[in-house]
């Protein structure tokens, strides 16, 4: 492997451990919207070109070509969603567990904040974001509280839109096995802010042509809306027909042609983290991998 690119440097974790097993790596190329994941960046002494991108992974093709590296990547790894820095850090405003502005922004780059969401989204976008990206079965309810909320005063920390949501009806709040109320509201909005599923829709295509013949792209998702994104596109890239959007398709109905074949396969179902790994990092519970390689 001579080219990696890792879409989602974060603390490092994975670039480190790339750089340090693949003694004849040449280039590196790291991107993160966040700039402290650069302040952190390796440094590896081995590899010859080392360059970080402070920028959305969306922006991959473009920023590729300016190092002129499309279609000669032999690895691209992608490890979606926040990092335990940013859950960790109050001040960021991820955590419902930790009190903080309400921020939820992975980079300076984005548009607005979650305090924005909250305090001046209509109550129907509200709500869409709630349903739509927190699967959230109360996303009507949560949207109204959070409303009537901010009409007595505007809602500017984690705790104050905790608070908001209160009690979800059937879920009891610290039984363990039971997820905190508030999580799903959190992860909806947080997925607003940041457009994260915008940025993996355009992401992926950009990195499977990036790759030269032979190259992987692995990505991590957290989430099922991730992974049907992930799935889907690397399915259709693998040549096959997307199922029909409705109902059943007469036999005698012209047959849709299939994509082109430009990747195959490497992880039919995703991977998940074994027990070892689950004990050592909690937060791999739900992490899934899937893989596939350039034709
Ligand atoms: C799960 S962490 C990655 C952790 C990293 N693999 C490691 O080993 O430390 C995800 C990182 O990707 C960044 N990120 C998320 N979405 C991004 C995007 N669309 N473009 C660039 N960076 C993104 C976040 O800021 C965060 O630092």
């Amino acid at each position: 492997m001579k080219t990696y690119v890792d879409g989602t440097m974060g603390a490092g974790g994975h670039a480190c451990a790339v750089i340090g097993e693949h003694l004849e790596l040449v280039t590196f190329v790291g991107f993160d919207v966040d700039p402290l994941a650069h302040a952190i960046a390796p440094r590896g002494a081995r590899v010859l070109e080392l360059n970080t991108v402070l920028d959305n992974f969306r922006a991959m093709r473009f920023r590729l070509d300016e190092l002129e590296l499309n279609g000669k990547v032999d690895a691209i790894l992608l490890d979606l969603g926040v990092s335990s820095m940013h859950l960790d850090s109050p001040e960021r405003g991820f955590s419902f567990g930790n009190d903080g502005p309400l921020d939820m922004r992975m980079g300076p780059s984005c548009a607005f904040s979650a305090m924005d969401v909250v305090n001046e989204w209509p109550e129907e976008d509200i709500a869409r974001v709630i349903r739509d990206y927190g699967e959230e079965k109360h996303w009507r309810l949560i949207a109204r509280r959070i409303c009537e909320r901010r009409a007595e005063a505007p809602i500017l920390t984690t705790s104050a839109l905790v608070r908001a949501i209160g009690r979800v009806p059937g879920v009891k709040k610290g039984r363990s096995g039971n997820v905190h109320p508030a999580t799903r509201t959190f992860q909806g909005i947080r997925i607003a802010v940041n457009d994260e599923l915008g940025a993996i829709e355009d992401a992926i295509p950009a990195a499977i042509d990036a790759l030269a013949p032979g190259g992987r792209l692995g990505v991590i998702s957290f989430h099922s809306l991730e992974d049907k994104i992930v799935k889907d596109i690397f399915r259709e890239r693998a040549g096959r027909a997307p199922p029909p959007d409705e109902g059943p398709v007469s036999a005698w109905a012209p047959q849709p042609e299939p994509p082109p074949k430009v990747v195959k396969l490497i992880t039919r179902k995703p991977l998940s983290a074994d027990e070892d790994e689950v004990r050592e990092n909690a937060r791999s519970r739900s992490a899934k991998l899937r893989v596939c390689e350039k034709l």
